[in-house]
Order: structure tokens, then sequence, then C-alpha cells
């Protein structure tokens, strides 16, 4: 950053930039932008009345802490020291940051994880931020926007994720608006996130530390770090019983409208038949290969079984071919998969017993773990806002690595059922 000229310039990015800088420095009013993981409801942390507005426009509640974004160290350092700034050189005892934190530093900031510190005292941050804790949640970013945002307000901005509480994350500048419309005035938009789930949260301040939510850093390279070889998993896949450590992973999250049910296998015609009396639509979530040839054979057989009713296909495409959304079937082209590799594609099958056809829509989020992070919440979204009843989503195997925890972490709380 410190290379860069962010002084207008003529170029609407850098005035958009400067005017939501602004805002977070001078109105209560929190602005909406890009990170690499998710889309974040930023505001003032120093400011009670601008971190309480956070709070209102997500309807969250107050007991569950945000995270606090910097742009550099020396930002953090300053925080650390309740909010002066020391000149002269830096050694082991005089640096604010607990050792234990250096190497994570080093290896995955800026980036999608966020450590726990411990709050300063006198505390530069308004108490709304911590929600009472003697810890706070902090992270640099690796987005360039969201770095040149932090570093243009000047302050550390509070952050949590850009959506109506209990809902999925925002992935791209349209969640946010379908969630926040009314209730905020700007959103910088940085097209779909990289990373799809949100930051790793970590506690090294306790012994052994702990991973308290899993997320865009693996638990595997966090134990590849001195210090971190035996990182304890501190967080619950199901319903939390008691008081968790990372205080949000209690509430009902990511969850879309539609009744979700996760699926521990392939996705395949007993379950669709199962699920398709109660529904005329369903949508699916594919994680692995998932292509015409499955999917014909897949209506196929729903035609030939005779129960819950009997089925035929005339309206069958392959998918990749472009149609607009219409009762017939066709990928549809949808901006915000766009940065996937998601396609969208619609089966309508005729229900000899029933009046109304069964429509399956499906998003192929193809097997690549990335990707699938990257889509998983947009997928989500674009599901609900078709309107369909039931989602079944594909799970995968959590231990496979990368964000592979995080995504099943995140099918795990928005799921009403589990089906092995
Ligand atoms: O990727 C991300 O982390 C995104 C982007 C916008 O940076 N932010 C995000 O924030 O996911 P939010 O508020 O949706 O999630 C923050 C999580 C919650 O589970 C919260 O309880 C936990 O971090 N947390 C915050 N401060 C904490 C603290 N002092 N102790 C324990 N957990 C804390
Ligand atoms: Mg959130």
């Amino acid at each position: 950053l410190g290379e860069w000229s962010l002084e207008p310039s003529g170029s609407t990015d850098a005035t958009n930039l400067q005017e939501a800088a602004s805002r977070i420095r001078n109105t209560d009013t929190p602005v909406a932008f890009p990170t690499e993981t998710v889309y974040g409801l930023g505001a003032d942390a120093t400011r009670g009345s601008a971190v309480s507005s956070i709070y209102r426009a997500k309807r969250r509640p107050g007991d569950n802490p945000l995270i606090v974004h910097v742009s550099s160290i020396t930002q953090l350092r300053k925080l650390l020291r309740g909010g002066t700034e020391t000149s002269g050189s830096i050694d082991e005892l005089s640096d604010p940051i607990p050792p234990i934190y250096r190497v994570l530093i080093d290896q995955f900031w800026p980036g999608p994880l966020t450590i726990l510190l411990p709050l300063p005292n006198p505390s530069p941050l308004a108490p709304q931020v911590t929600a009472g804790l003697p810890t706070v949640a902090v992270r640099m970013p690796s987005s360039l926007l969201a770095l040149a945002l932090i570093y243009l307000a000047d302050v550390p901005i509070a952050a949590p994720s850009a959506n109506t509480s209990t809902k999925p994350s925002p992935t791209t500048a349209s969640h946010v608006l379908h969630d926040l419309s009314g209730r905020i005035d700007i959103i910088l938009d940085g097209g779909p996130c990289d990373v799809g789930v949100e930051s790793t949260v970590v506690d090294g301040l306790s012994s052994p530390p702990v991973i308290l939510r899993p997320g865009g850093v693996s638990a595997e390279s966090l134990r590849q770090c001195p210090g971190w070889e035996e990182v304890a998993i501190g967080y619950k896949d199901g319903p939390e019983n008691g008081a968790p450590r990372a205080p949000g992973m209690k509430y009902k999250h990511y969850s879309p409208r539609a009744k979700v049910i996760l699926v521990q296998r392939a996705l395949d015609v007993q379950l669709l038949a199962k699920h398709s009396s109660s529904a005329a639509n369903i949508g699916c979530v594919a994680t692995r290969t998932w292509n015409a040839a499955i999917f014909k054979r897949i209506c196929e057989q729903m035609r030939e079984s005779n129960s819950p009713s009997t089925y035929s296909y005339p309206n069958y495409l392959q998918p990749g071919a472009e149609r607009a959304a219409d009762d017939s079937t066709g990928t549809l082209r949808n901006p915000s998969l766009a940065r996937t590799t998601a396609k969208l594609t619609q089966v309508s099958i005729k229900r000899r017993l029933r009046s109304e056809p069964l429509r399956i829509w499906t998003v192929t989020l193809g097997t690549n773990i990335a990707q699938i992070a990257r889509g998983l919440f947009a997928a989500l979204r674009e599901l609900d806002e078709i309107g369909v009843e039931v989602i079944l989503v594909e799970g995968i195997d959590d231990r496979e690595g990368g964000a592979a925890a995080a995504v099943m972490n995140r099918l795990r709380k928005a799921a009403d059922q589990l089906e092995s």
C-alpha cells in the first residue's frame, strides 16, 4: 500500500473509495465492502454510535462480537497500545503482539485468518465491538479494496458479514443489496469474493491454541506452524449446546428460506423421489460429477419408478444450452455465479398423477474444494430466489483439507435435516 497513490486521480474507483472511507469516518451508517472471504458491513470501530448501527442494520444480537479489520501491523500495534503510536524500533519485549501469533501473521496475513487478542486497557475500541469479552478478534484482509478502504478511513473497521443475521453470508454486492437494501447507503462492489467462506477464527491465548471457527485457512496449514502443532478444534458443527467460545457459532446460520437437507452421499433418484412428493420445486447443490448423462439417467429412473408417482421428462435439454428460465429446461446464465464454474440448470418433469410438473433446479459447483467454497452461499441464495421448497445439498468429505471443513461446518449449520 505504501507504493500506492490513492489521491483522487479522476478514476471512479479512487473517488468511490474516498467517498466510502469518508462515510466510515464521518457518519454512523455502515458501508458494505468486499473482502476476499465474504462482503463485510463496516463502521469505525472506535465510535459506539457507528458500531451500534451495524447491529441494527443486520438485526444481529448484541452479544455476538465483531471482527476488527486493520490494514497494517503498525495500525494493529497502535490499537493494542490503547491507541497511541510509538516511534522507534520494536523488539521482542516492546511488541504488543503476543509471540504465538507472529508466525501466523507472517504466514497468513493479509488473508482469511482472524486472531483473538487481549483487549487493551484503556481500549480505543467502542465496547459494542467486543460485546463485553476481554478479547478482541482482529484480521487483515487480503482484498485490495478492503485494505485500501481501511487505509483511507484511517481507523480500524469493525465488520461482520454483510447479510441479515441467520442468512447465508453475501459473496456478491447483489447479495448485500438483497438483504440490506433500505438499511444502508453504500455498497462497494468488488465483484464476487474469492474464498467464499468466512475467515478462520483462532484463539492463541489459550493452551493449547484453539480453532473457534473453521474458515479460509485450514487446520492442517495452521498445524504446520511452530506453536500451533497441537491446535484443538473448539467448535461444533451441529447445534451448539451451552456457550461456544465464539459467541456467533451458537446462532442459526447460513440458512436460506427453503428447507435444507444435507446429503452425506451422492444425490440419487430415491432422494429426489422421496422429497418430490411434497414439493413442486426442488433445488440440488451438486459437488460431485453431475453431468447431463447422470441427470438423464435419474430422470429416466424417476419416470420408471412407481413411487411416489410416475414421471416423464419431455423437456430435458443438455446443460450448456442457452435458454431463458421458463417451464422448459435450460442453463441459466447468472452473474452471481459467474466467477465460479457453477451452472444452474432446470429440468421439468411431468407427473402423470399431478397437474403441476416437478421442477428440479440444479447448481453444479464442481468437485474442487476451493470452487465449492466460492460458490456455496451463492448457490443457496440462488435457489432461494427461485423459490424452491427443498434444497438437497451433496456433502463433501470434511477431511479433504483446504476449505472443506469450513464448507461442511456451514452446511451442517444451515441444514434442517441430514440424510446419510
Ligand atoms: O471473513 C470474515 O471473517 C468476515 C469478513 C467480513 O471479514 N467477517 C465475519 O464476521 O465473518 P462475523 O461477525 O460474521 O463473524 C465473526 C465471528 C463470530 O462467530 C463471532 O462470535 C466471533 O467471530 N468473534 C468475534 N469476536 C470474538 C471474541 N472476542 N471472542 C470469540 N469470538 C469472537
Ligand atoms: Mg456472519
